[in-house]
């Protein structure tokens, strides 16, 4: 049973290509900053010291602006949450370095937040900005399905800090095999939008003919795990072999992006029904950039009934600091405040 408490809450993330800073007071999102680095879209993928320079230009800067929207100052706030793992090392220490700066500096309680956590502590807040607390909202157990362009994993979710690991991605992320796929389709970084949109075209023009192969696991250790690399070499075979003229029409190049977006959403809602179905459980949620795409949100209810499938809105879905805020009240209010310590490869 959670208690909810009057406590303002500062989240910080920075591990990877997003510096995002918001305030959760009594459980609600007062505020929330996002600067997404477009310095990467030239490179085709995140360049990790470009990234560190850019979280360090900007943390500052956004942190002010969420207080003063808000009228708060540090005195004010009760606990600061930061993403202290997994993701890139230079753009976690800028956030780490950040937060404890600020513990040291006003005495503010800190807590290290990890980022998957955070991505599926984004289903606790709810649209129109209110928190539904765990008891009210979600019914636990329930299975999450985190997608994201970093992991791809699918997770028993019984209550926080309590979350089982059920499969996860053998090599390429979800994200990350949109955001490849894009490159090879000239779609600047990250394409997992870009791609959504162009497959809708095809869904309208009627071409739907080709269909990439997608890997799946018999054994029983692997049962609902994920592959997406042999997918996008599949589809650079596709292109190599069509040649310039055909990809350059863009009838074609909305059926390939159709044709991969099919592939890549049937293995993750086949995983994630087949893991709620083992497990006798109705209701799957989905956490992460790509739960941001229509056509899984789609499929899934299509598949599982409207009202067993949790959707957070897009902006929460995509990393940003109210989900770090919303794991470190619920870290606070559960005993489970811990010390950041930075590590780049920790998972959940
Ligand atoms: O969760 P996120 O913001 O960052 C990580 O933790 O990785 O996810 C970013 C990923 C990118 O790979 C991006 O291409 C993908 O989410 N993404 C999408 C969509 N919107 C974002 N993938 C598919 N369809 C979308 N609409
Ligand atoms: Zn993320």
């Amino acid at each position: 049973m959670y208690i909810l408490c009057t406590m303002i809450t500062l989240g910080i993330e920075s591990s990877c290509d997003e510096t995002s800073v918001a305030l959760l007071r009594d459980g609600r999102v007062s505020a929330s900053l996002t600067h997404s680095q477009a310095e990467h879209a030239i490179y085709g993928g995140v360049v990790p010291e470009v990234a560190s320079r850019a979280h360090l230009e900007r943390i500052d800067g956004l942190t002010k602006a969420v207080m003063d929207s808000c009228g708060i100052c540090p005195k004010d706030i009760d606990l600061i949450a930061v993403t202290d793992s997994p993701g890139l090392a230079g753009a976690l220490l800028v956030g780490v370095s950040f937060a404890l700066g600020m513990h040291s500096a006003h005495g503010i309680p800190i807590t290290g937040v990890n980022h998957l956590e955070g991505h599926i502590c984004s289903l606790f807040i709810t649209p129109d900005n209110v928190l539904a607390p765990p008891e009210t909202g979600i019914q636990t157990p329930f299975i999450v399905l985190l997608a994201s362009g970093g992991h791809t994993a699918v997770y028993k979710y019984v209550s926080f800090g309590n979350c089982e690991l059920l499969g996860r991605t053998v090599d390429d992320a979800a994200g990350e095999a949109f955001d490849k796929v894009g490159k090879l389709l000239g779609f600047p970084y990250p394409a997992g939008r870009a791609i959504e949109t162009e497959a809708a075209k095809a869904a309208s023009g009627g071409r739907s003919n080709i269909a990439f192969p997608i890997a799946r696991f018999s054994s029983s250790d692997k049962r609902y795990c994920f592959s997406f690399s042999g997918l996008k070499t599949a589809v650079k075979k596709f292109l190599s072999e069509s040649g310039e003229d055909y990809i350059n029409d863009s009838g074609n190049r909305a059926a390939v992006c159709a044709a991969f977006q099919r592939a890549v959403v049937g293995s993750l809602a086949d995983n994630a029904a087949a893991a709620a179905a083992a497990h006798g459980i109705k209701t799957v949620a989905i956490a992460g950039g790509v739960a941001c795409n229509g056509f899984l949100r789609d499929e899934l209810r299509r598949r599982l009934g409207a009202e067993n499938v949790i959707c957070p809105p897009p902006h929460l879905c995509t990393d940003n600091g109210a989900m770090i805020a919303m794991a470190g009240q619920l870290a606070g209010q559960t005993g489970r405040l811990r010390f950041p310590v930075m590590d780049p490869g920790r998972g959940i």
